[in-house]
């Protein structure tokens, strides 16, 4: 059974299923597991230290895959200088670059005449609409559901994405509380024409750089045990729930500035969770679909899995 759409032509790949940028998370290997199952893997470029680094990672994932695959710019969330390494990711001719979390106008103008495929991740019909007139070839829009970084408008995914996919004509790909076949199917019912999953690459083997208790914490969480920070400073973001998030929060209500959260919030901190394991000293992004998660797969399984599901889902339809 053919999962054709205009994503997968626009890429160049079997399944309409991305890996959305993961910080400190995405590098080479997760990057080539998704792309060698049939997906778009992506190396996440912010979350190494030097444009050299970033070149290094994508000449390993070429060594690995003949795929396609993509690098990932969240440009605004970490402040840092970006245009090094975006250039390194153009020298190199990688196949696709997305981008979110500022204005991705001076990204799109730097690579209007490449062949580089351009995706922007939005969380709002106008930042789509902005971002189709600003030369991207797809968006990506999440909702409220996901995790990591959201918009501020609180609009879940079955809400948002039937309203972009009507606001705008290139193609849409779903975001946010997927984590399976199903959500996927649901996706394209809502007009999508493909889905970028994060929270659910983090629990699966090849998310190398994840801690145990980090994969434990997704696969022993429910539906309800997410919170969002960091909402009282304009940049809201999806996190597992843990003594860590209940200070960030608990400073939220009575000093709600960027300097009195900086310490709480920053990659040190969301690094001492991820890579090791310490809920007391830090935290880990994660969106309600760890609701959904109940073990650690390979890619591959992961992806046999999600094609049988929508298989039979397509089935009951005939
Ligand atoms: C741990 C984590 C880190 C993330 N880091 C980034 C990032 O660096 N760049 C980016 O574009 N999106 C980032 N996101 C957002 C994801 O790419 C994706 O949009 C989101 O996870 C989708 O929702 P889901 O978690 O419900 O699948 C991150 C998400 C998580 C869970």
């Amino acid at each position: 059974m053919a999962f054709q759409t205009r994503v997968t032509e626009l890429l160049g790949i079997k399944f309409p299923i991305i890996q959305g940028g993961l910080a400190y998370l995405a590098y080479a290997d997760l990057c080539v597991a998704v792309s060698n199952a049939g997906g778009l893997g992506q190396v996440t470029a912010m979350s190494l230290k030097t444009p050299e680094q970033l070149r290094e990672e994508i000449h390993k994932v070429r060594k690995l895959t003949d795929k396609p695959f993509g690098v990932n710019f969240a440009i605004g969330q970490t402040g840092r200088p970006y245009e090094h390494m975006l250039q390194v990711a153009i020298d190199e001719e990688v196949p696709v670059i997305s981008m979110t979390g500022g204005n991705p106008a001076p990204i799109l103008d730097k690579l209007a005449n490449t062949s580089i495929k351009k995706l922007v991740l939005v969380a709002a019909k106008r930042q789509a609409q902005k971002a189709e007139q600003l030369g991207a070839d797809a968006v990506m829009v999440v909702g409220h559901e996901g995790g990591g970084h959201l918009g501020r408008d609180d609009v879940g995914s079955i809400v948002l994405i039937p309203q972009v996919v009507d606001a705008v004509s290139i193609p849409v790909i779903a975001s946010g509380g997927i984590a399976d076949g199903r959500g996927w199917m649901a996706a394209h019912a809502l007009g999508a024409e493909g889905i970028e999953m994060g929270t659910r690459f983090i629990a699966t083997k090849e998310c190398v750089h994840a801690s145990v208790a980090y994969q434990n914490a997704l696969i022993n969480s429910g539906e309800m045990d997410t919170v969002v920070i960091k909402k009282s400073i304009g940049a809201p973001a999806r996190a597992i729930k843990n003594s860590w998030t209940d200070t960030i929060l608990s400073i939220e209500q009575v000093n709600p500035t960027y300097d009195a959260l900086k310490d709480y919030v920053s990659g040190e901190a969301n690094k001492q969770f991820i890579y090791e394991g310490d809920e007391h000293k830090g935290f880990g992004w994660a969106g309600q679909s760890v609701g959904l998660i109940e073990d650690i797969p390979t890619v591959q399984e992961l992806f046999n899995r999600m094609e049988m599901q929508a298989m039979d889902i397509r089935n009951k339809w005939k």
